[in-house]
């Protein structure tokens, strides 16, 4: 074992973070994506600690299936099989699971620890290599005795799965977060004051997977800012010894409501984005604006995407509580910056915000139907029927524009029954 890695892609010794405390997980550089979604420019690590108590030994997470035999040979460095008393695992994903079938076949004595919310997906991630897998449920709270030190769960959900669980070494003043404080960053020396420039992946991380649970990371903090914490061990990325409060101060930071021009908190917000090719579908939604304007309590947004960005429009997106999309239909569909839009909402909560969509066309105006069948995919309530022109709008269909604006902005302030058709799911 080494004190301060020197190689870790290649060498298999364990890292004491403490005495008898290890990192004992894998180095996996050369990713480059991470489920789809998350580029890994430098690749990722998958952690796994080992606890030695005077009366048993834990593991805390394993690694990628693939990556098993790098974290084996690093636990035998420091620990014999029989010695292993405790598994456990923080979250269920295979990244920290992979290896846990022959963790067990190799400890077959070894009683395993999750989460309550856990137990129902253990059987559905393990079923082609379990066999018969003991387990003990925890909830929050319950603490383990390794003798001379004490394992406490925090429960910590949907961060992000279900069954995510943070471990606390009280002794140690440690916290095991799991994916929490994590993020995809693969460098040898392992700890986030000797690592290069890890900032942008630590808040990437969070924007990808976190973000679109807030409300549970403000949960979860309130769990763990009371914590006396001289580290926090994730399970990706960097080991947090150096201030570590500095890095659960930053997820408070980006889980807080940012600022918001000045809007007090009784004001509701409603963005209206649109495309137009010929002015139809802008002239549209300069009417929904001004009948949505005139709603007191209400702020309205208008924004023309030709002249934005898909980035800083989610950001306002998710602080909004409503969003009309406006299209006008060629070939058939909604334009391309309002599908590039949607299709980047899925890193944010979406669900009881009021979508509606409006646009002009030409003979079939499907872009609406479209649009709304995503808005509701993205869990959005579409209490309005889309407001939809054929060619160039009328004085007529401008006012129907100025009402439907004038009744959406309504609903946000609890004025009055809708008067459009409500659009059901059962409808489609
Ligand atoms: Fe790192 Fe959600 O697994």
């Amino acid at each position: 074992m080494s004190a301060v890695a020197k190689d870790l892609t290649h060498s298999r010794e364990a890292v004491e973070l403490r005495p008898n405390l290890y990192w004992i997980g894998a180095m996996d550089p050369h990713l480059r994506s991470f489920d789809i979604i998350l580029k890994t420019a430098n690749g990722t690590t998958y952690n796994s600690y080992l606890v030695r108590g005077s009366e048993g030994v834990a593991v805390i997470d394993t690694v990628k299936e693939s990556f098993q035999q790098e974290f084996f040979s690093r636990l035998e460095g420091v620990a014999d099989y029989a010695e292993i008393r405790y598994i456990v695992l923080n979250h269920l994903e295979p990244d920290h699971s992979g290896a846990l079938p022959e963790l067990m076949r190799r400890a077959p004595q070894a009683q395993l620890y999750i989460s309550v919310r856990a137990t129902s997906m253990l059987k559905a991630l393990l079923k082609p290599k379990q066999g018969a897998f003991d387990y003990t449920p925890v909830r929050d709270g319950d603490q383990l005795s390794l003798g001379d030190r004490t394992l406490r769960f925090l429960h910590t959900p949907f961060l992000h799965w279900p069954d995510t669980q943070c471990t606390y070494l009280v002794e140690e003043k440690a916290l095991f977060s799991g994916d929490v404080f994590g993020c995809h960053y693969c460098d040898n020396r392992l700890f986030n004051d000797k690592v290069g420039d890890f900032r942008f992946s630590f808040d990437y991380y969070y924007a990808h997977i976190m973000r679109p649970f807030k409300k549970y990371v403000l949960a979860a903090l309130k769990q763990i800012e009371p914590l006396p914490l001289t580290l926090v061990a994730p399970a990706h990325g960097p080991i947090l010894r150096d201030r570590p409060r500095r890095y659960v101060a930053r997820y408070r930071e980006l889980s807080s409501p940012g600022f918001m021009a000045e809007m007090t908190e009784q004001e509701r917000s409603l963005i209206i984005f649109y495309m137009s090719a010929y002015g139809s579908t802008a002239r549209m939604a300069q009417a929904i604006y001004g009948g949505a304007d005139e709603v007191d309590g209400v702020r309205v947004s208008l924004y023309d995407l030709e002249g934005g960005e898909v980035g800083p429009f989610v950001d306002l997106i998710e602080q909004a509580d409503a969003i009309a999309f406006g299209s006008p239909t060629i070939n058939g569909d909604a334009v391309k910056p309002i599908w590039d839009l949607l299709s980047s909402l899925a890193v944010i909560n979406l669900s009881d915000k009021v979508g509606a969509a409006f646009g002009s066309y030409g003979w079939s105006g499907e872009a609406i139907r479209m649009i709304e069948d995503r808005l509701r995919g993205l869990k959005m309530r579409v209490p309005e029927g889309g407001m939809r022109v054929k060619l160039i709008p009328t004085e007529e269909e401008l006012a129907e524009c100025r009402e439907f604006g004038r009744r959406i902005a309504g609903a946000l302030v609890g004025e009055g029954e809708s008067k459009g058709k409500v659009i059901e799911f059962e409808d489609l």
